[in-house]
């Protein structure tokens, strides 16, 4: 592994940069809406505050105590069964394919910073219109933004850790929490807010069912960036003197609380001009572009802003997925950054312009698999599939065939031995159990 590392506080920021993405601006107030409100809520903070943390401690231990690349880790680390252990650290394929479709909607988020400056949508059903025709007609903007986002991520990832990672994050997230706390403060102003937090407050646990917890459980580890080798790989490059229990702590914190925040400001708007609530995966970018439009010349300077926001959280989320298999080719087959990059980026570059061909009108046929085009396969298979198999992978690795003297030797100077007990028994028995829930309901094997 080189030896260049993050500063403490540039590790943070990166863990958080990976964790805060379009996750939690795009999808959590989505999904919360889909499930009800408040209850889904509650349920997603417990699942994100315990099990999250649970896991990134597991993760972080992993990148702390092996210091090289995933697939070494995994194998250097394992007490028994070395050989096969190391498959595991594949799992760090996963976070380009899902870079693969995540750098097209990066792309769809640069158009609507220049649609928003340009003039919004005046209703609904343009706003369907815009969407839509960019999506599947608008091939050359599509592919254009794309392209910019794989040479925009490509370039920074080329610097390395320092000088790239550590330095974008240390730029474009600090810019993000300025701009969140702007469009939050312009939310308190608004009549809404209040309906909002109610929404968003007011547990009503006769529209919670049981896929809202398995959803719940699923959106905590996307979000938070698990089980795909990133948090593992970053952590190999930590600063010697690292407490990694309260650097989870500041890491789950931080995300939850951003994707709270994002929801306050979205449903606040949302409610001010009687839009729903339940807008699935339109709600940001076709619910709410005309809601910015009735806001008047201050809705175009939130839209904006609010676009950028996206944007910075996505290409921060973005660098992350490029680096685990980056460090892998560097690390094991000792590629130039260039050459590992290059490999790299061209994967998900490729893939990611058969992805949006797939939602093109005049290629779809050609890029359908079943009822799902290839855009919406990879969505499913990497995120609602690969993503909690790689988290059973870390979290039985981790609790069965770990050294656990190691573990305990850095875990209960932190935790002290009976916290240290709980977190073991979470590792090795709760979490693999709900993470099996998880794909069970996913693949329809098992519906909740
Ligand atoms: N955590 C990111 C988000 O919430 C998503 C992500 C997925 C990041 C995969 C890295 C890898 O948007």
């Amino acid at each position: 592994m080189s030896t260049v590392r993050f500063s403490r506080f540039g590790f943070i920021l990166a863990a958080v940069g990976s964790a805060v993405g379009l996750g939690n601006i795009w999808k959590f107030p989505y999904v919360t809406g889909e499930y009800g409100g408040g209850a889904f809520v509650l349920v997603y903070l417990i699942t994100a505050l315990f099990i999250g943390i649970f896991v990134l401690i597991a993760e972080l231990l992993i990148g702390k105590l092996g210091q090289s690349d995933a697939v070494s880790m995994f194998e250097n680390l394992a007490t028994k069964k070395k050989n096969l252990w190391k498959y595991a650290g594949f799992m760090a394929i996963v976070p380009l394919i899902i870079l693969s479709y995540y750098s097209v909607v990066i792309g769809w988020i640069f158009h609507y910073i220049v649609v928003s400056f340009q003039s919004l949508p005046s209703n609904i059903e343009e706003s369907k219109n815009i969407f839509m025709t960019l999506l599947t007609t608008d091939l050359q903007t599509q592919f254009m933004y794309h392209t910019i986002v794989f040479v925009l991520v490509t370039s920074i990832i080329l610097k390395g850790v320092k000088d790239g990672i550590e330095r974008i994050n240390k730029i474009l997230m600090p810019l993000l929490a300025l701009i969140l706390s702007i469009l939050f403060v312009y939310s308190l102003s608004v009549e809404s807010f209040s309906k909002a937090v109610t929404f968003m407050f007011n547990p009503d646990f006769t529209k919670l069912s049981s896929e809202a917890v398995i959803v719940a459980i699923g959106q905590a580890f996307y979000t938070l960036s698990l089980g795909m080798g990133i948090i593992i790989t970053y952590a190999a490059s930590l600063p010697k003197h690292v407490n990694i229990v309260k650097s989870s702590l500041i890491i789950a914190v931080i995300d939850t609380s951003v994707a709270i925040i994002a929801g306050l400001i979205i449903f606040t708007l949302l409610f001010d001009k009687g839009a729903e609530s339940t807008k699935g995966a339109g709600l940001v970018f076709i619910s709410l572009p005309s809601v910015f439009y009735e806001f008047g010349s201050i809705g175009t300077f939130l839209a904006i802003l609010f676009f950028i926001a996206i944007a910075f959280a996505g290409i921060t989320s973005a660098i992350s997925m490029l680096e685990p298999m980056v460090s892998f080719f560097v690390n094991r087959f000792n590629y130039t950054r260039l050459k590992a990059a290059l490999i790299c980026s061209l994967f998900f570059y490729i893939l990611g312009i058969a992805a949006l061909l797939s939602n093109i009108t005049d290629y779809s046929p050609v890029l359908m698999i079943g009822s799902k085009n290839l855009f919406d396969w990879l969505d499913f298979v990497a995120s609602t599939i690969l993503v909690p198999l790689g988290g059973i992978l870390v979290v039985v690795f981790v609790g069965h065939f770990m050294d656990e003297n190691k573990i305990n030797a850095e875990l209960i100077p932190l935790l002290g031995k009976t916290i240290t007990k709980v977190w073991f028994f979470m590792v090795r028995y709760i979490i693999p159990i709900a993470l099996i829930l998880v794909i069970l309901n996913e693949t329809g094997i098992f519906k909740f």
